[in-house]
């Protein structure tokens, strides 16, 4: 392939990843000195049912990534459409993200208070895919919280919307 296609591709499929809407969240983990840390990730999906798993994928740089290959446990907030400051907060570096934030320890991991969902999670295995890594999660906490939950479509943040019965 020559570089121009290289280049057009990858364009190509920044456009079309813009264009899939998916929910938002925030990975948590301790640190092994018990610090809260966590990521903002749009690559999270459902796995398996029986035993109940996820996955999400952590570009190889992630600090998160390095907390959660330390301890084997990480915690999954769906967020929920009240929380687009929190998502933005997530998607930036450094240790301290947590200021100013609510979240308490449920099974080993940080939650961040005011969430959509909590899912608590031990790591079954770390699967390498081009510059990221996908944690496949073991599920061994589930909260369900009523609310709107925080998407991201066409590079903004919104929300869902049903659509009139007769169109369904
Ligand atoms: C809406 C949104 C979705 C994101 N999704 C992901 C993702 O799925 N995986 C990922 O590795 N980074 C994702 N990011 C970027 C990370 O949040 C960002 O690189 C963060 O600074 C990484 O922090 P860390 O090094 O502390 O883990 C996303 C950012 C935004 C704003």
């Amino acid at each position: 392939m020559s570089s121009n296609t290289v280049v057009r591709l990858a364009d190509e499929f920044r456009e079309v990843m813009a264009g899939v809407c998916t929910p938002v969240s925030v990975v948590t983990a301790l640190t092994s000195e018990g610090r809260p840390h966590g990521t903002t990730v749009s690559a999270f999906a459902s796995l398996s049912m029986t035993p109940p798993m996820v996955m999400v994928s952590l570009d190889r740089g992630s600090d998160l990534l390095a907390h959660v290959r330390e301890t084997g446990r990480f915690g999954l907030n769906v967020l929920d459409s009240r929380q687009s400051a929190v998502a933005l907060r997530f998607a930036s570096k450094g240790a301290d993200k947590f200021a100013g934030v609510g979240w308490e320890t449920h099974t080993g991991v940080p939650r961040v208070l005011g969430s959509g969902g909590f899912l608590g999670c031990t790591v079954a295995d770390l699967v390498g895919g081009g510059d990221h890594i996908i944690l496949l999660g073991t599920v061994v906490a589930a909260e369900s919280v009523p609310g709107r939950p925080l998407t991201y479509h066409d590079r903004v943040f919104g929300t869902h919307a049903a659509l009139e019965e007769a169109s369904r």
